[in-house]
This record gives structure tokens, sequence and C-alpha cells, in this order.
């Protein structure tokens, strides 16, 4: 468990998080409910931040707001100087509606739409990075109409994969992302990117996997992309301006992961700063603009998920139950992944963690699961679980599976609660359903 100032057993035995009693929250909002502490999106935004400051110079974080795409959290973030990294349309009006500044924003995708290319130019995306061999000529197209230049990075793919404790320079090169090094279609898509004269080539973009631990992987890149970079210079006389290293630095999911504080993730930043200028000076390169792009380091233990307990299903000797209010509606990321998640019963928190349970959802699959055989408080009907970590890739990846409504998505700060995603009704399920005229 997570736990810290804003994320504590309250005097009251009740899980407490940004100064807010969680079961006054599940009262208050309802279950199941998203509950951000901001503070620590502060915290850890400003580690990140301020590392890359005082660690490199001329950089900047952009979120990936892929692990949370709602207006106020793009208000948030924006607020404390940090990019955003968007991968659609949708993502990019959000940003905007939320206040954020166009040139701050970094758009990706491994195939823009026309109309995504389109709306990003128009706005002003700060970057866009080219990710397929068409796409230089389609983002030309409509930085001329626009009358723009657009600037553009481009996604190679350095052969570097990390995972957790694992990294490897890997042989394989079958990613749908990026142009590769290895097979040369990084050179020459780069070599051709300067006959289109509405786009600016700034630089490149990589990015090595998720849930990354060990920092010596991010060193590993930086010096793959010098090497690749010290190439383009040599040989073919291209200068890159900005380096973007992906995001992926791991958080904390259960007690096999290494609990971070937002020190640690500054010691991340610092340490891969530290390897790109050692590279930089080594190989007698133009020091680029850093960019990082982390995701789930800045959100996800800032969230949790509160559910109500619904049915306990004791299958003696074989398995205990569980089923809450939520399901993979809300979570899909043990049906996608097997993801594992800890938890406690907010409201008995104090209490032994002697059951071995597994918090299962509402929905009919029998896959559906949050959390499969974990150590909890002895529930009964109407207790309040809380999920930790859950703040990346629950909510922006929530559906309405079952016709079940997408959760609310409370913010707490200094003990104040407020929503900045409102809750559904059923009207919202069928706001765009119509009956054909030949059903009428
Ligand atoms: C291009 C890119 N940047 C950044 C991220 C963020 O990764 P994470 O949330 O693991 O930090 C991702 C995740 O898929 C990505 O694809």
């Amino acid at each position: 468990m997570n736990f810290r100032d804003t994320l504590k057993i309250n005097s009251a035995g009740h899980l407490e998080i940004g100064g807010a009693d969680t079961v006054d929250l599940a009262e208050k909002f309802g279950t199941p409910l998203y509950v951000l502490d901001c503070a620590y999106i502060e915290k850890v935004a400003k580690a990140f931040f301020d590392t890359m400051k005082s660690g490199y110079g001329e950089g900047g974080v952009a979120f990936a707001s892929k692990a949370f795409s709602a207006a106020a959290i793009y208000k948030l973030i924006g607020g404390l100087g940090l990019y955003a990294d968007v991968v659609s349309k949708g993502e990019l009006y959000t940003a905007l509606s939320g206040g954020f500044p166009a040139e701050r924003v970094v758009v990706h995708g491994n195939n823009k739409l026309d109309y995504e290319i389109d709306y990003a130019v128009e706005k002003g995306a700060g970057y866009i990075v080219i990710d397929a061999f068409d796409e230089g000529g389609r983002i030309d197209a409509a930085a001329k109409r626009y009358k723009k230049v657009q600037k553009v990075l481009v996604r190679v793919n350095p052969g570097v994969e990390a995972h957790t404790h694992e990294f490897v320079r890997t042989a394989k090169d079958d990613s749908k992302f990026g142009f590769s090094i290895k097979n040369g279609d990084a050179d020459a898509f780069i070599k051709s990117v300067f006959k289109y004269e509405n786009l600016e080539f700034c630089g490149l973009h990589c990015h090595i996997g998720s849930q990354i631990f060990d920092r010596q992987a991010f060193s590993l890149a930086a010096g793959v992309m010098t090497d690749y970079i010290k190439r383009l210079r040599d040989l073919y006389g291209i200068t890159v301006n900005v380096l973007n290293l992906g995001g992926g630095f791991g958080v904390h999911y259960t007690s096999k992961d290494p609990l971070y504080t937002a020190d640690d993730y500054a010691g991340y930043v610092a340490h891969l700063t530290a390897a790109l200028k050692e590279n930089v000076a080594k190989k007698d390169i133009k020091k680029p603009f850093l960019l990082i792009e982390p995701g789930r380091s800045l959100i996800a233990e800032a969230g949790i998920t509160l559910y109500r307990v619904g049915a306990v299903k004791d299958i003696k000797g074989i398995k205990k139950y569980y089923a809450i209010d939520g399901g993979m509606f809300e979570n899909p990321r043990y049906v996608m992944y097997r993801s594992e998640y800890s938890a406690i019963i907010a409201n008995k928190a104090n209490e032994p963690f002697s059951e071995t349970v597994t918090l299962t959802g509402k929905c009919c699959e029998s896959g559906d699961m949050i959390a499969v055989d974990i150590l909890l408080q002895k529930a009964a009907r109407g207790d309040i679980a809380a999920v930790f970590s859950t703040g990346a890739y629950n909510y922006s990846m929530s559906s309405h599976y079952n016709g079940n409504l997408t959760p609310p998505v409370v913010m707490v700060k200094d003990g104040e609660a407020e929503y900045i995603v409102k809750p559904e009704t059923c009207e919202d399920l069928t706001r765009n359903h119509v009956i054909p005229s030949f059903l009428k």
C-alpha cells in the first residue's frame, strides 16, 4: 500500500485520502467512485519538472494524458508548466477544453486520421510525432492549408524494450509504432522529411516500455538515441534539436513493486539527464531540448477507487469472493493484462488482513475481476472496499459494458472534495441512440 501524508488510516480507523474520509466520500458521492489526490499529482509533477530544470535545463515534462484525460487534469498539469501528449482528436479537444496551451501539446498516434491531423495543425499543436511514411505528406498538406509550418518529431524504434525489472536490446523489431532504426526505415524517412516545405523537422521520439523500475533502461535508451543522433549528423548532416525519450516510469501496485516517492521520481530524471548529458559530451553532438512523457507515474498512485461490497460468496476451501459494484467497465486492466492491485476495506482499515479474497465485478463475464486472491479484512455487504493505484488507465479505459455507467471522478485536496467528472445517467447511455425509420 502506498501510504503517505495524504493517504493514510485516520483516527476513526478509516482510509483517508487528501484529508477526506473515504467512508464519507462513499456516502456523499456514492460508489463506485474514482478519487484523485490532487496534492500527490502536484508533488510528483513538481519533482519531474524541477529535476528536469535543475538537472538538464532546456527540457519539458509531458503528461501522457492517455493515462487520464479530463479537462480538470489538463488544467492542473498545464498550470504546473507541463506539456501534454495526446493521441486523438478527443484528447486534444479535452486538453483545450481544460485551457491547456496548444503549443505545449505533443500529438502521437500510429494511425492519425486526416481529421485529427487537421485539428492538431489548426489548433497549433506544439509537435506532431510522425509515425508512418505517409504522414509526412499528410501533415504537410494540412500545414499548407492553414498556412503554417508544423513542427514535427519522428518516432523511431531504438530496439530497447523495458518492462518492470528487465530491459533488453532486442533484435526483434516488430512494433506497430515508429520507424525501425535497424532496418533503415528511420534513415529513409528522416532523409525525406526535408522535402516538405511546411514541416520543420525538430527531432526524435522513442518510448521503450511501461512500468519500468530499472533506471539503466533509460540510460541505455539515451545511449542508443544519441548514437543515432550522431549518425544522422555524420552521415547526412542532419541536426536533432529535440529528443523525446517517452514515458514508462514504474508505480506501486502491489508489494511486489517498489514504493516510490516524489524524490525517487526526481532520481529517475536526474539519472536519465545525467546519462544524456554524458552521451552528448562524449559524442560531441548538440545538446537537444529534452522531453519525457510520464503517464502512469504522475497519476496512478494519486487514484483510488471506492466500491460498496455486495454479495460475499465463500466457496469453502476453494475461493472467497467479495462482489463489488464496479468491475471491468471501470477498470479493465485485470481483464486486459492480468494487472494486480492491492486494496483495503476502507471502513475497517485497522482490522487485520485476515482473508484471502478476490474482488470481482458485477459484469456478466466470469473473468470480470479487479484483484485476485489478495489479503483483505473480513467484510460484509455494505462495507467500503478501496482499491489503490487506480489513477492511471482506469477512467480512461472505462466503458459502458453491460449498460453500466462510468463512475464519476472526485478530486480531493485539504479535505475538500469536488467532482471533476460528474455522474452519468441512463440518458447518457441512450443519448446517441436512434431508431431507424424502417423500424418505426
Ligand atoms: C508514446 C508514449 N509516451 C508515454 C507513454 C506513457 O507511459 P507510462 O504511462 O507508462 O508512463 C506511453 C504509454 O503507452 C506511450 O505510448
